[in-house]
């Protein structure tokens, strides 16, 4: 019998782009499902931008957009991503939806009726001027035990100590810079430490199998609390104005977004069965019928972030609201993905883009492979390091696997016109390759892709040591004298390539795809049961893979400072060479050195070094037009801690944030600094400073006279608009 399966990654926020924290995530995913598929199970695999919230509702307010139309730029982008990684998800969705609303409400309303939920007033900061309660992360204030100035209560930047916002001195609000008030008001609650949630979750968390054992330690921590501190109540309301799904019979009153973001689960799933995909992959039944099945395997691959929300509220949240509601099968958290070591950034110059990883040339491919080489069942951390990257995909993918293929497969279209032949017994290989597929499905089973993924390698290191062993360049000197022997040594090594393509199809999709069809004539791609059949026939070879050139790698990371590895003898030499060339930057504008800002190209190697200036110093209208110059709203502005002329800036572009650097912090105090409009040069190439990499510069006046004055476009301007 076929297993189904209802399998899901976490709901990414809907205000960004994908990084590659995401990209891991739903590669871990896809290659999990893949692999259930080849094996004949039936998968829904769904996903879906998680909507709600108030970073949502005021990013989309700071540019002037609705809600919904930010969501909706955002969605519009992900399919790009999505593709290019060859993550096949069966369904996209948003939170923000008839399915969710209709779905949360009524699991609001069955927790109601057993008791679960009740209501009493909180006391909460309020923003007076911009008449809204306020998360924490929306306040800062001067830290009560160091005094450092700006710091935000969860911990103090400076002396590390964690406050509650309601110690701060001087709390300001950072979306107006007004002093927040305190303010009561009705909050909604769902009852976690009743006795019944309580039993319940024990029960949950350890059941065999279940969850991580490092999973279930922690959730276990969080239930029972540590110094008697059990888990409390969760509060799930939020007031006016939120964006949100309103609490029925609650007017004002809105789902905490964490309430109807897993929802979004259900929501991508119900509206996926309406859609017909679901019939399409036989699933005749209804989706309320899908979900209640006893058979039906329901699982999150999330990472460890998240844990708290998946394996306490979420579980709970389904069990008492009943039938069809059904508990998850399985919680699967993952670590997180480093770059070098160093965690990732969300803004660019650290990490990895994935889109310029596509956009530089780089095989999709690649990644699946690395990451599955490197990820086990546990909650571990991963890095990406340049090198290694290079070394496994070049000697691993290249070097054992794909010239298995391109050295067999030529003898055996010159000298046997494509007939594959085995002098040995056939039964046996076939038994062998049987056992293998084996051992190598119980560790995608179980996640431990990189024990699938050394298997796999070992395999190719023995078919490459006995193909080699009979030199079959050797035997094809005279190929009519050794034909038997050529003929068997290059067919096994075709049936062990054909096997181990069966083998990773999970995790090179459009490689397995053209071996089956190209080399293999088959009309269908690979399925699990398709390792232990020994192939007849094979058609000439047809490249498959290239090696990774390291200045792709170079190209990845280049943040223009000439400090990527192997490009930087490159990037220096045209960075100083612009130097010679570009027009005086503003001074003083910008934390930027003055080498870095007179670099005006995003790539050096766009740069022409044999450009030179006018005597007169003039430039062309082309060479002005090459300086990319945008409106920004200043979306947050701090001290660092250290530094004696920098402010932190985070600028808003409209469709990306920045950080940006700026020699401005004799001039303002940051806090009268955010929410208002500026110019920065966008295309400045980042620039890696003691604080951070800076990604672009504002522009200010300074003269002879004291003082220094930031530029602002009048009003009306948006964020992300090009100044010409
Ligand atoms: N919207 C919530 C999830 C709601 S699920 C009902 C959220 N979104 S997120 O965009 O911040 O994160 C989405 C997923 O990406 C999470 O599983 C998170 O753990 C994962 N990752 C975020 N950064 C990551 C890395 N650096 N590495 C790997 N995964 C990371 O949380
Ligand atoms: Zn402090």
């Amino acid at each position: 019998m076929a297993r189904k399966f209802f399998v899901t990654t976490a709901l990414p926020y809907a205000n960004g782009p994908f990084h590659i924290g995401h990209i891991m995530e739903y590669i871990q995913a896809d290659i999990w499902v893949r692999f259930q598929r080849m094996l004949g199970n039936v998968v829904h695999f769904v996903c879906a931008d998680d909507a709600h919230g108030a970073p949502i509702m005021l990013k989309a307010e700071s540019e002037g957009i609705t809600p919904q139309e930010l969501v909706a730029r955002i969605a519009a982008d992900r399919p790009k991503y999505l593709n290019g990684f060859h993550i096949a998800f069966d369904h996209w969705y948003s939170t923000d939806s008839p399915e969710n609303t209709e779905l949360s409400q009524d699991i609001y309303r069955r927790l109601k009726a057993a008791g679960l939920t009740y209501q009493k007033p909180v006391e909460q900061f309020y923003d007076p001027v911009k008449g809204m309660f306020l998360a924490d992360r929306y306040i800062k204030g001067e830290c009560p035990n160091c005094h450092a100035k700006d710091q935000y209560a969860d911990a103090c930047e400076v002396c590390s100590i964690v406050n509650t916002p309601t110690d701060l001195i001087n709390p300001y609000s950072t979306l107006s810079g007004a002093k927040p008030v305190m303010k009561t008001s009705d909050h909604y609650f769902f009852r976690l430490s009743d006795p019944r949630c309580v039993e319940f979750l024990t029960e949950w968390l350890t059941a065999p199998d279940r969850l991580q054992p490092q999973v279930v330690n922690k959730a276990r921590e969080w239930l029972t609390g540590k110094d008697d501190e059990a888990l409390g109540d969760w509060d799930i309301s939020r007031d006016a104005p939120y964006f949100g799904i309103p609490i029925p019979d609650a007017p004002g009153k809105y789902f905490y977004v964490w309430l109807d973001a897993p929802v979004g689960y259900l929501a991508s799933l119900k509206n996926y069965f309406a859609s017909g995909k679901a019939r399409a992959q036989g699933e005749a039944r209804t989706f309320e019928e899908f979900l209640a099945a006893a058979d039906t395997e329901q699982l999150h691959f999330i990472g460890k972030d998240i844990i708290y929300f998946h394996t306490l509220f979420w579980p709970a949240m389904l069990k008492f609201a009943g039938a069809p509601y059904k508990v998850p099968n399985h919680v699967y958290a993952h670590g997180f993905i480093t770059v070098s070591g160093e965690k990732m950034s969300k803004s660019r110059g650290t990490g990895i883009s994935p889109l310029r990883y596509l956009g530089v040339g780089m095989n999709p491919e690649w990644l699946r492979y690395y990451i599955a080489a490197k990820l086990n069942s546990n909650v571990e951390d991963l890095d990406f390091n340049p090198d290694d990257f290079i070394a496994r995909v070049n000697s691993d993918l290249v070097g054992k696997y794909v010239n298995i293929a391109s050295r067999a497969a030529s003898f055996i279209t010159r000298f046997f016109d494509g007939a594959l032949a085995y002098s040995g017994d056939k039964d046996l290989l076939a038994r062998e390759a049987h056992g293998l597929a084996k051992a190598v499905a119980g560790h995608y089973e179980a996640r431990e892709l990189g024990k699938a993924m050394r298997e796999i390698m070992a395999l190719a290191d023995r078919i490459n040591h006995d193909f080699d062993a009979h030199q079959p360049w050797v035997l094809a000197k005279d190929a009519a004298a050794n034909k038997v022997e050529l003929q068997d040594v290059c067919s096994r090594a075709l049936q062990g390539f054909r096997l181990l393509t069966v083998l990773i199809a999970p995790v090179l999709p459009e490689v397995a795809r053209r071996v089956a069809r190209d080399l293999f004539g088959m009309s269908r791609g690979f399925i699990w049961s398709d390792a232990d059949v020994l192939p007849e026939r094979v058609n000439a070879y047809q490249h498959l893979m290239t090696r990774v050139d390291p200045k792709q790698l170079d190209a990845l990371f280049d943040d223009g400072s000439g400090a990527a590895a192997g490009g930087a003898a490159a990037a220096k030499a045209s960075a100083a060479s612009a130097k010679a060339t570009a027009a005086p930057a503003a001074k003083g504008t910008s934390g930027q050195s003055s080498s870095a800002s007179t670099k005006q190209t995003a790539s050096p190697n766009v740069t022409d070094p044999n450009q030179q200036v006018p005597a007169d110093g003039t430039i062309s209208i082309d060479e002005f037009k090459r300086v990319d110059l945008r409106v920004a709203r200043i979306a947050n502005a701090e001290h660092i801690e250290g530094a004696d002329k920098l402010l932190k800036l985070t600028l808003d572009l409209g469709s990306e944030t920045r950080t940006v650097f700026a020699g401005i912090k004799s001039a303002y105090d940051p806090a009268k600094l955010i929410g208002r409009l500026t110019v920065v040069v966008a295309n400045l190439a980042p620039r890696k400073m003691k604080f951070g990499v800076s990604q672009g510069m504002v522009l200010a006046a300074s003269g002879e006279a004291p003082g220094l004055y930031l530029l602002s476009p009048d009003s009306g301007a948006q964020p992300g608009m090009r100044i010409s």
